[in-house]
């Protein structure tokens, strides 16, 4: 199916209201103008998760998830666009025809870069049915793997030559810089051909959240290093944010209620092919916090599975905590030696892994009975330093009843006294602190706008009036936050020619823009028509005026300090009387 015109969805979002449609998954309760529920995409006991009919949007104010009602059967049946619009149509009777593809050179970069990589994936998995791959396809197959999830996880090959892709590539008219940008060729030296990334390896696709094939990772057949090359990071892949296999186990995730987590692409397929589906690899990297919020939306526990020679590391508990102190709840599984995931069920079977999760521990049990074994809890010292590991995990835990219900059984495992650990658990601040990894998540989550700027936004999409007088007495560019102004300026263009704009249609014209939409569901969430709006607007037409002139006269003031000390009086005469002209205004 090709790009859907936006009359079509427009006319869909019509016909559909997001109550009913979301309602269909959850149970909503109506509270005044609007409907309540916990959120479905992040765990919470209160609800935050507000649904608007007025607005025929929906926005969590814990986790900020929000959209129409395209948006949410996305996220939530985890849809791509076109997936989901198809659906909507269904319900909602609108006749999709086959609509022409997108002209070429218009699609985002975005797109190019995902369409490159499935571009790519489509010629590695060919190369498996080649002679050339026939060496390719017995790895695999030795190592276990049907013909069925070779298909499912779009498994290849990458023929032991420079530029094989390359050269496809060409063929497929992709231009060279989106090869270079999606990490698929390597610049050599001026004048030299680039050159393959991948080459003799097999491919692993890694898809994103939602399916999209966002990087590759790479595995020789033999016992040579490195055994994986991954792709770059690029604008669609970051490793530290990617759960390989999600995607394909968001529902089973959500059925089990639980997560296992595991290392590698293998220990994720391996066990989805005897029926282990609740799985997702981190790849070999620490858990960040980023994928921890992720897996949030699905569930509230997390079972880890690590091999014998891993669980002694202090890297990997500590990994561990940063799950606990997002409120998830953490299980450990402990293989025998020498086994991963892969290597277990194979030899085992299904339901000997099974069991191996259905025995796994608790965070608190599985740590203490490491210390345990590890320092012994005979004398006072090895007692001590117990505790001293064990208090900070406890205290990052957020429920007040759990905690207290692991200290006490802290107390009966060491023999100490419950009123010396709340003690020392006094002295101890839980370390949230995970600074190297939270930037990402909280600059994403609520990137802070200008208030009034944002009230105005929403105003604006709501009443085209308040968008009128916002352009008469402010103009365009008043606006200093960029994304508000960008916004603003389209919404000009769309009032040019049409009368009212609608918050759910707005959103669909943003897809793909992450930024726009978070502004814009930001701005939707505070703003209301009511009797008083027309107070609000003059309120913050004042604030953002007042606003743009304390920047102004910031920066004449620094160009006069400027002159002054360069003694230009010309140039500070000139400063002065716009220094003035601005005080002038403002009093007038
Ligand atoms: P493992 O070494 O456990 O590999 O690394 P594996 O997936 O179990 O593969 P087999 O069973 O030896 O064939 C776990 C994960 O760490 C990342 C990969 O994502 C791998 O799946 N990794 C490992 C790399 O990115 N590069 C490497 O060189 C090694
Ligand atoms: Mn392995």
């Amino acid at each position: 199916m090709g790009r859907v015109p936006q009359e079509i969805i427009d006319q869909i979002l019509d016909r559909v209201d997001i109550v009913e449609v979301i309602a269909g998954y959850i149970q909503l309760k109506r509270l005044g103008r609007n409907f309540k529920a916990c959120c479905p995409f992040h765990t919470e006991k209160t609800p935050s998760f507000v649904v608007s009919p007025d607005k025929q949007i929906y926005h969590c104010f814990g986790c900020g998830a929000g959209g129409n009602s395209i948006g949410f059967v996305m996220s939530y049946e985890n849809l791509s666009f076109p997936d989901a619009v198809k659906m909507m149509a269904a319900k909602a009777g609108v006749e999709l025809k086959n609509y022409q593809e997108e002209e070429p050179g218009k699609a985002s970069l975005t797109k190019k870069l995902y369409d490159v990589n499935s571009v790519a994936a489509s010629f590695y998995q060919g190369n498996l049915k080649t002679a050339s791959g026939k060496q390719a396809l017995e790895y695999l197959k030795n190592r276990g793997f049907d013909q069925e999830v070779i298909s499912e996880f779009k498994l290849g090959y990458a023929l032991k030559e420079w530029e094989s892709f390359r050269h496809y590539a060409e063929v497929k008219k992709v231009p060279i810089d989106i090869l270079r940008q999606a990490g698929l060729v390597i610049q050599s030296d001026k004048g030299k051909k680039d050159y393959d990334r991948f080459r003799g390896r097999i491919i692993f696709p890694i898809f994103n959240e939602r399916g999209y094939i966002a990087a590759f990772g790479a595995r020789v057949m033999d016992n040579s290093l490195p055994k994986y090359i991954n792709s770059p990071e690029t604008s669609i892949y970051s490793k530290s944010n990617v759960l390989y296999g999600l995607n394909f186990g968001k529902k089973e995730i959500r059925d089990a209620g639980y997560v296992l987590i595991v290392e590698g692409y293998m220990d994720v397929i391996i066990p989805f092919q005897h029926g282990v589906k609740n799985v997702v690899a981190t790849s070999g990297t620490a858990l960040t916090e980023r994928q921890v919020l992720t897996l949030k939306k699905y569930t509230d526990t997390a079972v880890m599975i690590f091999d014998s020679d891993q669980a002694g590391e202090a890297a990997s508990l500590r990994g561990l905590d940063i799950l606990v102190s997002n409120g998830m709840n953490v299980r450990i599984v402990t293989l025998p030696e020498g086994q991963d995931p892969d290597s277990f069920i194979r030899k085992f079977g299904k339901s000997k892994f099974d069991e191996a999760v259905k025995k796994s521990k608790d965070l608190f049990d599985y740590k203490l009975d490491l210390l345990i074994k590890k320092l012994g809890a005979g004398d006072i010292h090895a007692k001590a330093k117990i505790v001293d590991e064990m208090l900070p995990t406890i205290a990052k835990i957020e429920n007040k009843v759990t905690q207290s219900a692991y200290l006490k059984k802290l107390t009966e495992r060491l023999g100490v006294h419950e009123e010396s650990l709340r003690y020392e658990m006094g002295k101890v601040k839980p370390d949230y602190s995970y600074h190297y990894e939270s930037e990402a998540v909280t600059s994403k989550k609520s990137r802070s706008y200008k208030s009034s700027e944002l009230h105005l936004l929403g105003l604006s999409v709501l009443n085209k009036k308040v968008f009128e007088i916002v352009d008469s007495e402010l103009g365009m560019d008043m606006f200093r936050d960029k994304t508000i102004a960008r916004l603003m300026r389209s919404l000009k263009k769309y009032f040019e020619s049409n009368d009212k704009m609608e918050a759910n249609k707005l959103l669909s014209r943003l897809e793909g823009d992450e930024e726009a939409k978070a502004a814009v569901m930001q701005a939707l969430a505070k703003a209301d028509i009511t009797d008083e709006t027309g107070k609000a607007v003059k309120d913050c037409i004042f604030c953002v005026k007042k606003e743009n002139r304390e920047e102004k006269l910031k920066e004449l003031n620094s160009k006069l300090k400027k002159a002054e000390k360069e003694n230009n009086s010309v140039q500070m005469k000139e400063l002065l009387a716009e220094i003035n002209k601005i005080h002038k205004e403002k009093v007038g």
